[in-house]
């Protein structure tokens, strides 16, 4: 093995003889996550004629003269606050889960056998920050939403930052995350955090996304067959944010409303009332209509069938019997200007007057005002 010759190590020797105080930092300032683990790391170099005694962490409230507080000194110890040093003169200082609390200008202190032969090395800025979702509150959607997940300081490691939203992550990694056009599907809950940090997100920020009225429609109440002279109501619902102002109803061929409110009743329905039903849904961002149609032979009619037997009833043989009043009711599809009907009634055999009471109805045959007139 080949020593180094003896003007190299006079040459070195001189340089360790004459060397200097110094305290170097990496980083040399900090912007640390709330919760997060931060390290100061660092080296100094001391003369070489002092022996160095003691070597721990400061902060900016040290009294040079008294020398202290001191605030991290090389142990064992594994508490929240960490510090160590090794022989080469290396040094780090370790800070668990920081908080705020941590914000300080710290400073590496080395002291040596001589009393006034000391070292205060220059300040370490320490900056804790939250993750904050920056946005608007409310947007409207089509237009643009902008989130920026914000610090305080710039973080010193360049951060990559991620998004969830509802709790669920989002692909982007972008930040500011730009929801360009905005549709109603992006209102929800946001938070932002930072790779490596997913465990102490951003608190949530609500998004609200605004939009005019969509997916209009009426429901008719009762949905099944609608007997004349009953109650219908039509109830208007539509998807808003904010939700729909005023629900204005048109009938088709009317130019007029014929009522307002998210429920549209009639109270006592004629055939007349059949046809097609506008809502128009509107809030603050516009409007738009949904419809229903009352079908022609959705209403039915009862028509009351006064039975009017001839005495004695040994005529029902007959194809057609004319009645001027038929009981009981029966309910039948709705015909335009029923006048009168002609019920034809079939009976099997002999019939006895006990038996007619319940006669069985072949057809019903509605004839209309025209052709009845006519
Ligand atoms: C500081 O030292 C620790 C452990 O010794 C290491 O994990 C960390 O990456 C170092 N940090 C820097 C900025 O050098
Ligand atoms: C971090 O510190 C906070 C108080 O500042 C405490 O509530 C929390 O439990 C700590 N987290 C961990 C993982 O120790
Ligand atoms: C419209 O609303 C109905 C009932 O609320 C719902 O089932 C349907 O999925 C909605 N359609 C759209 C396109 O939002
Ligand atoms: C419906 O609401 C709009 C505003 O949202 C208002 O301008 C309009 O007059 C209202 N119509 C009725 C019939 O109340
Ligand atoms: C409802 O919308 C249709 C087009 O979808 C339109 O023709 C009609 O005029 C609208 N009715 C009302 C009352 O706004």
């Amino acid at each position: 093995p080949t020593s180094p010759t003896p003007l190299l190590q006079s040459l070195l020797s001189a340089l360790w003889f004459f060397s200097k105080w110094s305290v170097k930092y990496n980083p040399t300032k900090t912007c640390a996550l709330k919760g997060s683990t931060l390290f100061i790391n660092g080296t100094y170099t001391n003369p070489a004629k002092f022996n160095v005694k003691e070597e721990f962490w400061v902060t900016e409230d040290f009294n040079v003269n008294e020398n202290k507080p001191l605030y991290c000194k090389p142990t064992k110890d594994s508490g929240r606050v960490q510090c160590y040093v090794d022989k080469q003169q290396h040094f780090s200082l370790k800070l668990i889960n920081v908080t705020k609390e941590d914000e300080h200008d710290y400073c590496f202190r080395i002291k040596t056998n001589v009393a006034n032969e000391k070292w205060l090395g220059d300040p370490v800025k320490i900056s804790v920050t939250e993750l904050l979702v920056n946005t608007l509150l409310e947007v409207i959607e089509r237009e643009a939403a902008v989130l920026t997940c914000t610090t305080k300081c710039a973080l010193t490691d360049s951060p990559t930052f991620i998004w969830y939203k509802n709790g669920r992550l989002l692909s982007s990694n972008a930040n500011p995350l730009h929801l360009q056009p905005v549709s109603s599907e992006d209102a929800g809950s946001y938070m932002c955090a930072v790779r490596g940090y997913e465990h102490i997100p951003s608190p949530a920020q609500h998004l609200c996304v605004r939009y005019s009225p969509k997916n209009v429609s009426v429901s008719i109440s009762p949905s099944g067959e609608i007997v004349e002279g009953s109650s219908v109501t039509l109830t208007c619902s539509s998807d808003a944010n904010p939700p729909v102002q005023n629900y204005t109803w048109f009938k088709e061929g009317g130019t007029s409303p014929v009522g307002s409110g998210q429920t549209y009743s009639i109270i006592s329905i004629m055939a007349e009332h059949t046809g097609l039903y506008y809502c128009v849904a509107q809030n603050e961002h516009g409007a738009l209509n949904g419809t229903v149609t009352i079908k022609h032979n959705s209403v039915r009619v009862c028509l009351q069938f006064g039975l009017y037997l001839p005495s004695p009833p040994m005529y029902l043989t007959q194809d057609d019997v004319q009645y001027s009043t038929v009981t009981p009711s029966r309910c039948r599809p709705v015909q335009d200007d029923v006048q009168y009907a002609t019920v034809r009634v079939q009976c099997d055999g002999v019939i006895s007057t006990d038996q007619l009471e319940e006669p069985q109805y072949a057809s019903v045959i509605f004839h209309h005002h025209t052709s009845a007139t006519g």
